[in-house]
């Protein structure tokens, strides 16, 4: 209905129109005066935004060598993550969420997990969220484009306008809010701008540092891209990995250090990582991942809002860490001498077994 149209069964509507100035809003379109938590990130470009994601947000759980987190998807997103990371297996039935191995650890289906996203948007209207999605399968963009469509995802997907976007080339944040486009999905493998164009390809849109270290020095070097680095939005892996003797040497997160990985500042830490990074780069990473996001009581976020230039403010406490057991009874202490107080569950140590008397022999990877 606009008040331009002359039409006389509309008669009081047009009588509305012209006695009430408020009226001309009808025309105005509506503008996103907040964007992801802060007013002053409405007019930044996607691409000149750090966000802080979860690695493995879907492998949650304690006491389990294979999670990566403790609270789910919907929690880390009332929280302040804003990058989802996730590995996709394609099991008998459907797309599954899995480390390494639905043997090792079950997530659940992709569709599950976006339905808690989906759920999350709409009562977000004012935020966007970015997927990354690990296409372990190596399956067919169209595979997950089935999963979007029956989530009702496709319409709230930014689809760029070319496949490939440099940081500068990026919307603002205010842009997507009020187009509605406001989730945007890399896929690390596989992605093609022909045929399912919201589905964007990781590596010539944006680079990775090293992943999976066990030494907290955190390089800020190129590790993985097949763009213009230059010109490329970048990533930092900021979790660190220890090595572990279950029934093979494997590596898993470094629970110990948590306190010190996630810090403000401090050799090893978050902050220091990504003040190295933004020195050696000429601007800041735009995705910072973490493990066990809520070790450091909100200080990831804290650096992802100081690298923003605004002031972390939640509306409410983030979740409490929730340390692993031990079963030996014995204290956790704190420091490196994490390694007693982590154990792969009796399910999953079968799960283990069964892996490493398949396909998977030596060294056991947990990324
Ligand atoms: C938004 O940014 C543009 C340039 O990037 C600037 O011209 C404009 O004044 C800014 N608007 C506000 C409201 O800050
Ligand atoms: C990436 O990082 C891993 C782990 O540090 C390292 O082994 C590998 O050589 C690196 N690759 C490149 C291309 O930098
Ligand atoms: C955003 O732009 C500012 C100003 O150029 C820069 O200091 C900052 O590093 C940029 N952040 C990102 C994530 O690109
Ligand atoms: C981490 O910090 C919290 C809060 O300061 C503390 O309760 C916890 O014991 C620390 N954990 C470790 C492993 O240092």
């Amino acid at each position: 209905m606009h008040c331009t149209t002359p039409n006389w069964a509309r008669v009081a509507f047009l009588l509305l129109c012209l006695s009430l100035p408020t009226t001309l809003a009808l025309s105005v379109e509506r503008r996103a005066t907040t964007c992801n938590g802060h007013a002053e990130l409405c007019n930044r470009s996607y691409g000149n935004v750090t966000f802080v994601g979860a690695h493995n947000s879907y492998a949650v759980g304690t006491n389990n060598l294979a999670t990566n987190q403790d609270y789910d998807v919907t929690q880390q997103l009332n929280d302040g993550i804003r990058m989802l990371q996730m590995q996709a297996h394609q099991s008998t039935d459907a797309i599954h969420l899995c480390h390494t191995s639905c043997l090792l650890y079950e997530g659940g289906t992709l569709a599950a997990y976006l339905a808690k996203v989906k759920t999350w948007m709409d009562s977000n209207p004012n935020d966007v969220v970015t997927l990354l999605i690990v296409n372990s399968d190596n399956l067919a963009p169209s595979a997950f484009d089935s999963v979007f469509q029956s989530a009702g995802l496709v319409s709230l997907s930014y689809t760029p306008p070319s496949a490939v976007v440099p940081a500068s080339q990026w919307p603002t944040l205010g842009s997507m809010i009020d187009a509605g486009k406001r989730l945007v999905t890399f896929l690390d493998a596989n992605a093609n701008f022909d045929s399912v164009p919201y589905i964007i390809d990781e590596f010539t849109n944006i680079w990775e540092t090293a992943f999976d270290v066990t030494d907290p020095t955190f390089d800020c070097n190129v590790n993985r891209t097949k763009g213009d680095t230059n010109t490329q939005m970048y990533l930092i892996n900021h979790f660190l990995d220890e090595v572990v003797n279950v029934v093979a040497t494997s590596i898993a997160p470094d629970k110990g250090q948590l306190n010190v990985t996630n810090a403000e500042s401090g050799p090893g830490s978050l902050g220091d990582q990504a003040d190295r990074c933004g020195a050696q780069n000429g601007r800041y990473p735009n995705f910072m991942l973490v493990d066990f996001y809520e070790f450091g009581g909100g200080s990831v976020f804290k650096v992802g809002a100081d690298l923003n230039g605004v002031t972390y403010s939640p509306t409410s406490p983030i979740a409490t860490p929730l340390p692993d057991s031990t079963s030996s009874g014995s204290s956790t202490g704190k420091g490196s001498g994490a390694l007693p107080s982590l154990h792969v569950s009796s399910t999953h140590f079968g799960a283990l077994m069964a892996l490493l008397s398949g396909t998977v022999i030596g060294a056991l990877a947990l990324f």
